[in-house]
């Protein structure tokens, strides 16, 4: 019979280990439960959506009116695409970048890169094709930790860059919908664009989860550029 090294055995968990994993079990088997209850879950799936954050872009412009005439489209933080299943039916160009895959669709240029990275932006910019865009999506989301204020922190960063790619690249016209963490942030970032927007707005729509702290910030029709 082989000898088995000690090394090679599996080892037993320390209690962090089971802290961990206890924990993790609870927090999917929350999840899973809010799924199952969750309405717009099963509206989403009986639609043909990829994903509930479908309802969220749908009541934004329900109330902003930000699709219409609308031509080419950049959706950062993309998957799985719902967001970019709106804008194709509405048979704008998208561009659409995520660090995950995404299945598929007719008129959508996926891109499987980081948009934080000189990689994932020179890819962006070969896929317009030289092209300023006149929609600028963001529902980027960091991976959580569990711990609130660093979680917003995470989501911060990719929406600070998210603003610096709207202030460089959003064609004159052009509407910039994102995701923002209410942390202090978003007031920040509503100075921030102000001056380059008719109207900057700060909307909750009913589809996002009262007992998160996202909220989506909605600046339209910039006026000048930087
Ligand atoms: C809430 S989901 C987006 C859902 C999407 N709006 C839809 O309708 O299907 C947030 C996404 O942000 C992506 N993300 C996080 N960090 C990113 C990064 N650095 N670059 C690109 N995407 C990122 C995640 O991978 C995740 O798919």
């Amino acid at each position: 019979m082989p000898q088995v090294m000690s090394s090679a055995l599996p080892k037993r968990p320390t209690k962090g280990q089971k802290i961990i994993k206890k924990r993790l079990k609870v927090s999917s088997k929350d999840w899973l439960r809010r799924q199952l209850d969750d309405p717009y879950v099963r509206k989403a799936q009986a639609l043909g959506y990829r994903a509930r954050a479908a309802f969220k872009l749908l009541e934004i412009d329900e109330k902003f009116h930000v699709l219409a005439g609308r031509t080419r489209v950049v959706d950062l933080g993309c998957a799985p695409g719902s967001w970019a299943q709106i804008c194709a039916k509405a048979k704008m160009t998208v561009v659409g970048i995520d660090v995950l895959p995404c299945a598929p669709l007719a008129g959508v240029k996926w891109l499987e890169d980081d948009f934080t990275t000189e990689a994932g932006l020179a890819a962006v910019a070969l896929a317009l094709g030289g092209h300023a865009p006149d929609l600028i999506l963001c529902d980027m989301a960091a991976n959580t930790v569990g711990h609130a204020a660093t979680d917003g922190l995470r989501t911060q960063q990719l929406t600070e860059l998210a603003v610096d790619y709207v202030l460089s690249h959003l064609a004159i016209g052009g509407h910039f919908v994102t995701k923002i963490f209410m942390n202090g942030y978003e007031n920040e970032a509503k100075k921030q664009l102000a001056p380059y927007f008719e109207r900057v707005q700060l909307f909750k729509p009913p589809s996002s989860r009262s007992e998160s702290r996202e909220t989506f910030l909605v600046a339209l029709r910039r006026t000048k550029l930087l």
